[in-house]
């Protein structure tokens, strides 16, 4: 099993290293790819040394089985030939194909047989955001099939990349140091100290694309009608993004079987007893791999509705893990190459 990650530079692409690592995934050879600014560098993996080549269209694929893709939207595209062509299955990041009919869009705990039926050798893997909110409410919609879901997401510095991270990081020492944050160049504001409604470009529908993608996805991974209403901020947490998530369903459902169900779930860790101050928080679930859920309640105001908290590594399980997930069933089902 021969496995490349495009992107190993990265955020997302340093903790497919640690995963692949952590879950002894049964690869015998690596390769790791980037653009100019990072190929030459070296990288451990399970104490051997890796170095970084620059991503070309060449032979490069010809033996990789498995190909993690996590090098942008314009990268994927330019090189989806390239790295398919000789048969190996790209598992892509980007937001890129998600959409494409084509291209099946997959969170293992939900709908892995999708990643089975792949025409172009392409699996997109799901917005981070999104993921995390179906991990959830996939046990839910078994109970009673949910119609409408409105979410606010809370979502981390490190969902923009690595450069982004180290950006608010830069800014807290710059306020200290100055008084005034200097460093504003990959989110449009200032975040240190702040909360920025807006992630990604604005569409015409008035949403943001981030937006538009829960909407979206959430629709197609789980072949449902449902409706999500998504409003995404940026806040000042480093790593891990959080959700406020409603949701209405066909018939009314109880939150102790919402309990049940989400107890038993995959993927899915109960963490609810806040009249001891006990919830998910970022801080807690970051580097973790499941989505921690909390505040499970009825909703006030709509007879069907209930809401919860939730809070998840977006880089682990919205992003490597998820990937790394797929894979693993691939290899199980025999579906490699
Ligand atoms: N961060 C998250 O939480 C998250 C979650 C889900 C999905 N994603 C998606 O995953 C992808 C990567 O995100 P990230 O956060 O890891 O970004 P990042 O930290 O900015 O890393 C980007 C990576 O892409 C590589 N790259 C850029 N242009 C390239 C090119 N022309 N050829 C080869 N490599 C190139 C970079 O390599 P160089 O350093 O060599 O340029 C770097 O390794 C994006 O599509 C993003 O939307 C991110």
């Amino acid at each position: 099993m021969k496995v490349a990650i495009v992107g190993a530079s990265g955020a997302v692409g340093q903790e497919f290293l640690r995963i692949l690592a952590e879950r002894n995934f049964p690869l015998d050879d690596l390769v790791l790819f980037g653009s100019e600014r990072s190929a030459g560098r070296k990288y451990t993996f399970k104490g051997k040394e890796y170095e970084v080549k620059l991503l070309q269209h060449n032979d490069d694929f010809k033996d990789v089985d498995i190909a993690f893709t996590s090098a942008g939207g314009g990268t994927s595209e330019e090189f989806a030939e390239t790295i398919t062509k000789y048969g190996a299955v790209m598992i892509d990041n980007s937001s890129q194909f998600r959409m494409d009919k084509d291209v099946p869009l997959v969170v293992p705990e939900i709908n892995p047989e999708d990643a089975l039926v792949r025409p172009r050798g392409i699996i997109a893997n799901p917005n981070c955001t999104t993921i995390m909110m179906v991990v959830v409410l996939n046990p839910i919609e078994k109970l009673s099939h949910i119609k409408k879901i409105h979410v606010s997401s809370y979502q981390s510095a490190s969902g923009a990349g690595a450069v982004a991270m180290a950006e608010l990081q830069q800014q807290y020492k710059e306020i200290i140091e100055t008084g005034e944050a200097k460093t504003i160049k990959k989110f449009p504001h200032q975040l240190a100290y702040n909360v920025i409604p807006q992630i990604d470009k604005m569409t015409e529908t008035d949403y943001t694309k981030e937006e538009m993608k829960m909407f979206n996805e959430t629709r197609k991974i789980m072949h449902s009608d449902v409706r999500t209403s998504a409003t995404c901020v940026r806040v000042s947490s480093l790593r891990s993004h959080s959700e406020s998530v409603w949701f209405e369903t066909e018939k009314p459902v109880s939150v102790a079987d919402i309990r049940k169900a989400l107890e038993a779930a995959p993927g899915v860790t109960l963490v609810d007893d806040p009249q001891n101050y006990v919830y998910p928080m970022p801080l807690e679930s970051a580097g973790k791999d499941d989505v921690y859920v909390g505040r499970v309640r009825k909703d006030l105001a709509d007879d069907n509705g209930n809401t919860l908290w939730l809070t998840g590594d977006q880089i682990r399980k919205g992003a490597a893990l998820n990937a790394v997930q797929i894979a693993e069933y691939l290899i199980k089902v025999g579906n490699v190459k």
